[in-house]
């Protein structure tokens, strides 16, 4: 199976990489090359930008024909475009990576499915729709055939550990030191992650699969945890203190600092539960196997070699609010004659 993988070496890419080379394929890697390749040999390399539409697009086509591709890094309608020509009648299966921010969160009905209507919230979920419709214009004119995998949050040694706010990237020192970790609401809001080598066994074996064509799926992992179990877990994992959880509304996060927290107006307010039943019927090769705690683990241990994680003192403003909203609830129970 030549299989072409427009990325290769980023966080999901590098577990579909190893779960190709399982599977015998044949692969070539697309990309600039400056993201540090985990994995050993036994992949050929192209380098380039995809962004570079002319040089892309005649480099895939004196490389090809392919039997499959897979495009890691497709953002905007024109790179879709671009890779339409890159690629029609030139590659047998043709797998665009999209995201569950395409559905845009507010639905009512839980878990989220592919039928569920595509209402994004953010410009990210919404040039993703723009370049499924691409794509899926490009399977129905018979171009090649596609198919849509939409992940929701992934993470594993090559990306960070988020929290309930956002990337903050001190999180994990804020944990490891015992310090308050502000969560949204009241902490029940309702989460899904998945780790990035399972989600390369799932685009793996769709690869080059009948079954999957013209299809979307979601792909997810199997628990589903508030966002105040996710951070406890998180802490016990990486062997952290149990963390002083601090609840502060969701609408007054957004009115102090909007742009701070425009991760958590867009995506991480809501319930992040989503189905993969149609993607483990098609591709039954699909399925959590790392445990939450030892993906975690991993993960940290490659930010540690990596310098990813900031020291909590160089972003004092979470330490800032906690003081201020313990200050403000002591001084309503006082004013109020109340107790907690
Ligand atoms: N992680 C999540 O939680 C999540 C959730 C939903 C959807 N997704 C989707 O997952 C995809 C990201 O996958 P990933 O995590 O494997 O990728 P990634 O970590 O973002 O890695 C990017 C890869 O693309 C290459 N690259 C970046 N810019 C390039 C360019 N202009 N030209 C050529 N190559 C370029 C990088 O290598 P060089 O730097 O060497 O070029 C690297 O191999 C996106 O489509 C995203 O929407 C992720």
């Amino acid at each position: 199976m030549k299989t072409l993988i427009i990325g290769g070496t980023g966080l999901i890419s590098t577990g579909i990489v190893k779960a190709l080379l399982k599977r015998g394929a044949a692969i070539t890697v697309f990309n600039r090359g400056q993201t540090e390749a985990r994995l050993g040999g036994g992949v050929k390399h192209l380098a380039g930008d995809r962004n570079d539409f002319a040089a892309f697009e005649s480099a895939m086509a004196a490389a090809g024909p392919w039997d499959v591709v897979i495009d890691m890094i497709c953002f905007r309608p024109e790179q879709a475009e671009s890779d339409v020509r890159a690629f029609a009648g030139r590659c047998g299966h043709f797998i665009f990576c999209s995201t569950v921010c395409t559905y845009g969160n507010t639905q009512t009905g839980l878990p989220t499915l592919e039928t569920t209507p595509q209402a994004p919230l953010s410009a990210y979920g919404r040039d993703k729709v723009a370049c499924e419709q691409v794509f899926l214009r490009a399977h129905a004119a018979k171009k090649m055939p596609v198919t849509i995998f939409r992940p929701s949050h992934t993470y594993g040694p090559g990306g960070n550990v988020i929290n309930n706010l956002g990337w903050e990237a001190t999180f994990i020192d804020r944990l490891r030191q015992g310090r308050p970790i502000v969560v949204s609401g009241d902490g029940h809001g309702l989460w899904q992650s998945a780790y990035s080598e399972d989600v390369g066994v799932g685009f793996a074996h769709a690869a080059g699969k009948p079954a999957c064509f013209g299809e979307a799926y979601n792909i997810v992992g199997d628990e589903i945890v508030t966002w105040d179990e996710y951070t406890q877990r998180t802490a016990a994992a990486i062997g952290a203190p149990a963390p002083r959880l601090v609840h502060i509304p969701t609408d007054l996060l957004l009115t102090l600092d909007r742009a701070r927290y425009a991760a958590l107006e867009e995506i991480f307010r809501f319930h992040g539960v989503y189905s993969s039943a149609k993607l483990k019927h098609d591709v039954p090769e699909y399925r959590s196997a790392m445990p939450y705690a030892e993906g975690v683990r991993r993960t940290v241990a490659w930010m540690d070699q990596h310098r990813k994680i900031a020291a909590a003192d160089s972003d004092p403003q979470e330490d800032r609010l906690v003081a201020v909203w313990d200050q403000l609830s002591r001084d309503l129970q006082k004013q109020l004659g109340t107790r907690a």
